[in-house]
């Protein structure tokens, strides 16, 4: 099996690839309007602590796990100790879960596109268009079965290295877009530098444990661990190729992205709030309702959104494509189907679930799961409850009954692993101890027993 396993070539492959997985709308959609939510700064000081400690930790063994058995997840944990077979299951179903409602939000996305391509961005900056259209039922679902397609296309047709090639290029231009929208916000919109303090500095009035709930949960998502994907992605490693650095690398560059997609984020809604805190409250949606009004007030503003919104697509499809890929995969191996069959099923099976999160902001609007809307519950289920689980069981597999040492040592394989006391520290009690805490407090106030 391991000899015909391809693998990354060159060193900077491995990171491209992973990184291609991880950037995406997490970093760009969801960590700013996270951040406005829960209190700027303190949610940017826990997210970058828990990135650093717990994030780093769970992806150098994640990967080391991939490398080290050669195997998928499903396989790969169960060879490890068979008691914890249940683990690659559950990390297997978790994409099964993202991937639809994660499409709904690439439709959005394909739809600002076209928009901003074809003369509409003037209407799309306007008050409450994004309210208006995500309430429509028909569109929404058209863009995300779009988006959807494209991906099933580029994964049965195996083109995916091209895609990753357009993205390699395409995300240096993200950055360097992004730095200049934050650049022009801050110069030119009153009000700005407020939501720059805001975003920056940490209110600890503003501490909850549901700061640390979102904040973890959106680390998982963000760097794509508790779902395999960084356990298959390790099994294509080389040997010769150094986990702790390529994990610090890829670390970095996700949480660079999305501390600008914040910067670029929050200080516009404040200025365009007149600095009420209502409007950073506001969920799903802030990016569709900021930006726009952003590219508004530059001149080119509408070329500049296609650009931008371009980029975004990008980088949401190669994300996608991982989450797509990892479900055919499991699949193909589960039911010995043909790739195509198997693409097939998968796009089928992925629209029809995320038809809910589509339809929950229109003729599903009032329907509420735990209190929720259908798209928010479906993260809240994946994110919040699902990949902790998956993180837990992963910490006590390797802490307790594997022991960190054989990962440790294929950390070593590479050369010296810097930071290995934390790492088994990490893995070993702080970890463990931090997300069985969260799992309790998430559950607990999903089910409104308390509210936190
Ligand atoms: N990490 C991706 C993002 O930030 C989302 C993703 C999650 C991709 C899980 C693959 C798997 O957008």
């Amino acid at each position: 099996m391991s000899s015909n396993r391809s693998s990354f070539t060159g060193k900077i492959g491995f990171v491209l690839a992973a990184a291609g997985s991880a950037v995406g709308l997490g970093n760009i959609w969801r960590f700013p309007y996270l951040a406005a939510k829960y209190g700027g700064g303190i949610f940017l000081l826990v997210y970058i602590i828990l990135s650093l400690t717990f994030g780093f930790s769970l992806m150098v063994a994640e990967i080391a796990i991939g490398r080290k058995t050669q195997q998928s997840p499903i396989t790969a944990f169960r060879s490890l100790d068979r008691r914890f077979s249940f683990i690659g299951i559950l990390a297997s179903l978790v994409p099964i879960i993202i991937m639809p409602y994660y499409s709904v939000i690439g439709g959005w996305v394909l739809k600002y596109f076209v928009g901003f391509l074809t003369g509409e961005a003037g209407s799309m900056a306007g008050k409450d268009y994004f309210n208006y259209y995500i309430a429509t039922p028909g569109e929404p679902i058209l863009w995300f079965a779009v988006f959807m397609a494209v991906t099933a296309l580029i994964v049965l047709f195996g083109v995916q290295k091209g895609i990753e090639k357009v993205s390699k290029v395409m995300m240096p231009m993200l950055v360097v877009l992004m730095l200049f929208i934050v650049i022009y916000t801050i110069a030119t919109m009153d009000g700005a530098w407020q939501g720059v303090l805001y975003y920056i500095t940490p209110d600890f009035s503003k501490f909850s444990i549901m700061t640390v709930v979102a904040a973890m949960g959106q680390l998982f998502y963000s760097m794509s661990l508790a779902m395999g994907i960084m356990v298959t992605f390790g099994s294509y490693m080389k040997k010769d190729i150094s986990i702790e650095k390529s994990t610090h690398q890829i670390e970095l560059f996700d949480t660079g992205i999305a501390f600008l997609a914040g910067l670029m984020i929050v200080p516009a809604v404040f200025a365009f709030s007149g600095g009420d805190e209502g409007a950073l409250g506001q969920g799903p949606g802030l990016m569709f309702v900021t930006l726009p009004k952003i590219f508004e007030t530059i001149p080119g503003g509408a070329v500049l959104g296609a650009v931008f919104f371009l980029m975004v697509l990008l980088a949401a499809l190669t994300s996608a494509i991982s989450l797509m890929e990892t479900i055919v995969a499991v699949i193909i191996d589960k039911l010995k189907i043909s790739r195509k069959a198997c693409c097939m099923l998968v796009l089928g099976g992925a629209f029809l679930l995320g038809l809910p999160s589509s339809l929950g902001y229109s003729v599903w609007k009032d329907v509420r799961l735990l209190g929720m809307q259908l798209l928010d519950f479906f993260d809240f289920i994946s994110n919040s409850v699902m990949m902790p689980i998956v993180a837990l069981a992963t910490c006590i597999l390797i802490g307790f009954f594997l022991t960190p040492k054989p990962l440790i040592e294929e950390v070593e394989e590479s050369g010296l692993f810097r930071t290995k006391r934390l790492f088994s520290v990490m893995i070993r009690y702080v970890a463990p101890v931090c997300i069985l805490l969260i799992l309790i407090s998430s559950v607990l106030n999903a089910f409104g027993v308390v509210k936190i």
